[in-house]
């Protein structure tokens, strides 16, 4: 949830740190700092309630000069976002100092056992228990600050990605992770002599400066130091083979290219990125889908028992469109299932279970604690990630990667698609093996799915000047969202999309679902948006409308292009080019984006950063 960026090397460590929290504001907002050792060896510390940009107005007469660093943005777990709750914490001598991505779950007995050995605390966070309990083994034991750190985690229950500055080595960086991801990107100093290096939380504070990375594993810490040595041990002080990668990312899929926010912009590249996303995986010449993820693992596929699909918020709703689909091409019983209410239970798993984990970033802490359970239970796991090298990724057995591109916007728009059509491959690659699709029915459906992106340009263009219309429903307290079959989880999406960053109430529902109860809600001010399609249930959803209509609510509806009964009908229609109900949530989701965004915008809200949330829930 938080972000964290380090450096040490020859260059001024300001200007990386700040730009790094800047790139990685999207994972957490609520106040920001940062912690440096000058030449004199003096160790500074600056912090700012709110926004990167707070922090960076607060140090613009300080001296931030110095050669080693670390900084982070927060996203508050424990105690308000406040500048005393604020990372980089201090140790009791204030030499140490420190930055942690996480939660510390048994902080409440270390607190009262430094306490008792006369440690006093400035904060309300699990953080500063962190930096005491380094000092505290320091101290105790007598041991150098790579050691104590070793000695502290030992000690710790919980997840956290940590970097530590020592006044007194200040030619030395140490970081960990557990549960948290953390990534080292390993630069050329400008003598090209010592290597330089860089921490991140991710890799978007890196990749400007260099595109070979660590990714840090479970329980590993690392030294770094400024004559270019990284040593990497586990918890145990087992040394660890540090493995280079190279990233597959470039500067400017991080740049908002024009647009006013990233969100806008995700919308936008939807069909560029959902043909990146099929490129050599649909094959129309030979009407052949190759996914080389299930291609070592085709018989797990093919003698599933079950398919059940772990996910959380919107990614748990692309799942259920995975069911539908997954179900009816590869007859397979699919369950899908909130990560966060999975790992929690004692779920039924069989061996011959394959268990999905889908989850754009990759780090989704439900997420990935729902898939150990499984693979404890023995079940295969495969993952449908965006983030290349997550630990989600690394933990599953095989996978599919989106290649959407990075997602900066909090609200997910194109990692949503990207997900649709990812398992929409998964499923007709299961289907291929199984052989449980006609020819005639697979060839038509590999068809109409490479021209989904095409498609997708046509209703991004067809519904690009919804903003005049938006600005009427910035009045609304509530929305109603229906849609049936494929489209019931698009209803639950659009309803979220507009929560998350209007701060509108809405609720998506299956549209028979009104007369068991919602339509009690129903008057002329509600807005209803009613996904339409000239498809399988047009008729139904034509009789979900008058009983609405009856009651003076306000259509907004999603239809095909030509109909003109459901558009008749509606206050205000937007348009979507016609295709197989399969495909339609692909199609049918971009108004409702552009929607939740204009009314947003209209609001005066921050679309890209919503009040409260982050881009990657790494905690509980
Ligand atoms: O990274 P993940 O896909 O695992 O994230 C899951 C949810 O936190 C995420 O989809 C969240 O609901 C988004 N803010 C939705 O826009």
């Amino acid at each position: 949830m938080c972000g964290i960026v380090g450096y040490i090397g020859d260059q001024q460590a300001y200007p990386v740190l700040i730009k790094g929290l800047h790139r990685l504001e999207y994972r957490g907002y609520d106040s920001a700092g940062i912690a440096l050792i000058n030449e004199k060896g003096d160790l500074s510390c600056y912090k700012a309630k709110g926004k990167v940009s707070a922090l960076e107005a607060a140090v613009s007469d300080k001296d931030v000069t110095g050669t080693i660093g670390i900084a982070h943005t927060r996203w508050a777990t424990h105690g308000e976002p406040n500048e005393i709750n604020a990372h980089p914490h201090f140790s009791q001598s204030r030499n140490l100092a420190l930055v942690h991505n996480g939660i510390i779950e048994n902080y409440k007995s270390l607190r009262s056992m430094l306490s008792s050995h006369g440690r006093t605390f400035c904060s309300e966070t699990d953080t500063e228990v962190l930096v005491q309990l380094v000092e505290y083994m320091q101290e105790s034991h007598d041991c150098n600050l790579f050691t104590a750190t070793q000695l502290a985690l030992k000690n710790v229950v919980g997840a956290y990605a940590i970097a530590i500055l020592d006044k007194n080595n200040p030619d030395t960086l140490v970081c960990a992770r557990k549960g948290s991801p953390l990534i080292i990107g390993v630069g050329k100093n400008e003598d090209g002599k010592n290597p330089e290096f860089y921490l991140g939380s991710d890799a978007t504070p890196i990749i400007e400066y260099t595109d070979q990375v660590i990714y840090l594993q479970e329980e590993e810490i690392a030294l770094m130091n400024r004559a270019g040595d990284l040593t990497i041990t586990n918890l145990a002080n087992v040394k660890q083979t540090p493995q280079l990668s190279t990233l597959q990312l470039s500067l400017d899929q991080l740049e908002k290219g024009g647009y006013p926010h990233f969100m806008l912009k995700e919308i936008w590249e939807q069909p560029d990125a959902l043909r990146t996303c099929i490129r050599g995986r649909l094959n129309v010449s030979n009407k052949d889908v190759i996914l080389s993820g299930i291609i070592d693992h085709k018989e797990k596929f093919i003698n599933a028992r079950r398919i059940i699909i772990c996910a959380c918020g919107t990614s748990w709703h692309s799942a259920l469109i995975g069911k539908y689909f997954i179900e009816e091409a590869a007859q397979i019983p699919v369950e899908v299932e909130y990560a966060s209410e999975f790992r929690y239970r004692n779920p039924v798993i069989y061996p011959d279970d394959v268990v999905i984990a889908v989850s754009q970033s990759g780090e989704t802490a439900d997420t990935l604690a729902a898939i150990q359970l499984a693979k404890q239970k023995g079940a295969f796991l495969y993952g449908i990630c965006n983030v290349i090298g997550s630990s989600i990724a690394r933990a599953t057995d095989s996978g599919t990667y989106l290649h959407v591109g990075p997602e900066i916007g909090v609200a997910s728009t194109k990692a949503f698609t990207g997900q649709v059509i990812t398992l929409a491959l998964l499923g007709l690659a299961i289907a291929k093996e199984k052989h449980s699709l006609s020819d005639e029915m697979f060839h038509m459906l590999i068809d109409e799915l490479e021209m989904i992106p095409d498609k997708m340009q046509w209703t991004l263009e067809h519904n690009k000047d919804i903003a005049s219309f938006a600005q009427m429903f910035t009045y609304a307290k509530n929305f109603i969202y229906l849609g049936r079959g494929y489209n019931y989880p698009v209803a639950l999406e659009g309803a979220l999309k507009l929560k998350e960053i209007s701060y509108i109430h809405a609720e998506g529902y299956p549209a028979a679902e009104m007369k068991h109860g919602p339509i009690a809600l129903i008057d002329e001010e509600m807005p209803v948006v009613v996904i339409a399609p000239k498809k399988g249930m047009y008729d139904k959803i034509v009789s979900n409308i008058q009983e609405i209509k009856s009651r003076k609510g306000k259509i907004i509806s999603v239809v095909t292009e030509g109909d003109t009964v459901v558009r008749d009908m509606s206050d205000y229609c937007f348009v979507i080019p016609d295709t197989r109900d399969c495909y339609v949530p692909m199609l049918a989701v971009i108004p409702l984006q552009l929607l939740s965004y204009y009314v947003a915008v209209a609001k005066g809200r921050n679309v890209d950063q919503p009040r409260n949330l982050a881009k990657s829930v790494t905690v509980e």
